[in-house]
Order: structure tokens, then C-alpha cells, then sequence
């Protein structure tokens, strides 16, 4: 069965998975991740994948496919939780639970036009933008891999996706206390899948997925999902858009995403 690493882009999702890995690694168990969909599975299954809407249409049968197998595994996904021509992105049938990473909107914008290396208001446009998704690229041809939609659509998609089997985690909590969020989210995995709550695990991935270490780790090895734009351990902070928005993109994101900021804490 799946559980969820869900997020929009840059809000923590590599950290989590890196952080899991390595608890999984400490208790000598297997971890299973990789991001969906997979290009492979499309293939395999035939899946008409340079159009979106059929994609979609295969959203379950990817998964049901996937879950041949009874084993848990951890899928990353910027994907919002939506209904797309009747056809849903999950279901109870090939979801275990899922862990929901968001991050202030403000400090996205930063690093995903880094990321991307595009302008700032060419990201903010597509983080207001009820269609955009996010794309992957095969042979040459890019490809719909998922529909975020806007910021704020996505969290509110996600965030009753259920209580006992779900769990939300702001990226700035982590870094304040990481010791307690990650805690939280193998409480989480002990109530799904019985793996085991073990402190000095905890306590070891924390220091083995610092940023400095993954920085560094980078610098020697390179890491697989950075672009041509710059490191993907960038920075690692809270409150980077105060050195980098500027006023008009910071207004714009206060004002449409208010509501959703004001619940999460992000604004007064
Ligand atoms: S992606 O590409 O959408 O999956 O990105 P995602 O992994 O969700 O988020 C990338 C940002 O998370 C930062 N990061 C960390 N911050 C603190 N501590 C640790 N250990 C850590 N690991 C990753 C990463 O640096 C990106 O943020 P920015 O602001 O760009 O540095």
C-alpha cells in the first residue's frame, strides 16, 4: 500500500523522504520511494502519457498496479489530491495514509524560481494558475507529469485527506524542532505499519539528514534532482523571501493565498 509524501514543489519533501530512509536504514529495515508516476510504469502499462487526461485516466490503475505487491512504499508527490473527468487521483483502495509537508508560499516562490531558474513572476504566475502543473521530460518530449494547480488549491486538497492516518508538517517547524515534527511522523508510521518508534533512530537520521550534511554531500557527489540552475540544497532557511521578493510579488501572494497563510500561521 502507498503512503504519501505530498507536497507542492520545494517545501520539504526530499528531506522527509532522505530523513525516513535513513531510519528505515538504522532499524535495518527496507525503504521503498520513488515519485509518481513513475515514466517506466507508464510504459508498461501502456499509458498514453503525452496526454494528460489519459493519464489521469490511469491514475488507480497505475497505483493498483503498483500495490500488486502488499508492501508499503513511500511515493513523492506534488500532485494535488483532485477529480480530474470523474477520475480521482487516490483512493482508500491503494492509500495507506499520507504525510502532507507545506511551506509559506513566499518562501516557495524563492526557491522554486531558483529551481526552475525562472523570474519570480513567471513562478508566481504559475503558483496562481488553476492548471498548472508540473513536467517531466522523456526522450526529448515533455510531459504533464501532475496537476498542482494553484497553492492554495493544492494545500486545501490535501488537508482532510483523513485523522488517523494523516498528518501535516510545515517545513518551518522542522527546522525549529525537528526532534518533535519527526517524531510525530513515525508515530504516525507506527499507527500504519507498525514500524517501530525508536529515539536514538530518530535522533541519528535528524543528524544525518542535516542540510549541512546534505549540502556538503552534494557538493562531493552532485544530487540527482538538482537542475542546471544551482544547487538543490540551496539554502535551507525560513524567511528567505525577505531577501529577495520584492514588494508587488509579496502583496500579490499575501492577498490571493490570505485565507489559507492566516490558517497556517503565516500572516496575522
Ligand atoms: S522538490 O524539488 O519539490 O521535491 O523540493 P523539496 O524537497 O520539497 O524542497 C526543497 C527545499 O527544501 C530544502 N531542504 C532542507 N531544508 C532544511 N534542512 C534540510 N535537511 C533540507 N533538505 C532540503 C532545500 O534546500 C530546498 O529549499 P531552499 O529554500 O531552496 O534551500
Amino acid at each position: 500500500m502507498i503512503i504519501w509524501i505530498a507536497s507542492y514543489p520545494k517545501s520539504g519533501n526530499t528531506w522527509v523522504r532522505l530523513f525516513l530512509e535513513k531510519y528505515y536504514e538504522f532499524l535495518g529495515k527496507k525503504f521503498t520511494t520513488y515519485t509518481f508516476p513513475k515514466i517506466e510504469d507508464l510504459i508498461k502499462l501502456k499509458v498514453d502519457f503525452k496526454n494528460f487526461v489519459e493519464l489521469a485516466k490511469n491514475w488507480e490503475n497505475l497505483q493498483n498496479s503498483i500495490n500488486l505487491d502488499s508492501k508499503t512504499k513511500f511515493l513523492k508527490t506534488h500532485n494535488a489530491l483532485c477529480t480530474i473527468n470523474g477520475h480521482k487521483f487516490t483512493s482508500k483502495n491503494n492509500s495507506l495514509g499520507a504525510i502532507y509537508l507545506v511551506r509559506d508560499p513566499r518562501d516557495v516562490l524563492v526557491s522554486y524560481s531558483n529551481h526552475l531558474g525562472q523570474s519570480e513572476e513567471k513562478v508566481l504566475r504559475g503558483m496562481l494558475d488553476p492548471q498548472n502543473g508540473e513536467l517531466g521530460e522523456h526522450e526529448g518530449f515533455e510531459w504533464k507529469k501532475s496537476i498542482m494547480g494553484k497553492w492554495s488549491d493544492h494545500y486545501n486538497s490535501w488537508k482532510n485527506f483523513g485523522k488517523d492516518n494523516f498528518i501535516i508538517i510545515k517545513y518551518e517547524k522542522l527546522k525549529q524542532n525537528p526532534e518533535e515534527e519527526f517524531f510525530k511522523i513515525i508515530n504516525l508510521l507506527n499507527n500504519l505499519c507498525e514500524i517501530k518508534v525508536d529515539k536514538f533512530a530518530i535522533l541519528n537520521a535528524i543528524k544525518e539528514t542535516s542540510f549541512e550534511k546534505l549540502k556538503k554531500n552534494e557538493e562531493l557527489n552532485g544530487f540527482k534532482e538538482a537542475t542546471k540552475n544551482g544547487p538543490f540544497f540551496r539554502k535551507g532557511i525560513v524567511g528567505d523571501w525577505k531577501n529577495s521578493l520584492n514588494k508587488k510579488t509579496v502583496d500579490q501572494i499575501e492577498k490571493k493565498f490570505e485565507k489559507e497563510m492566516k490558517e497556517l500561521g503565516y500572516l496575522s
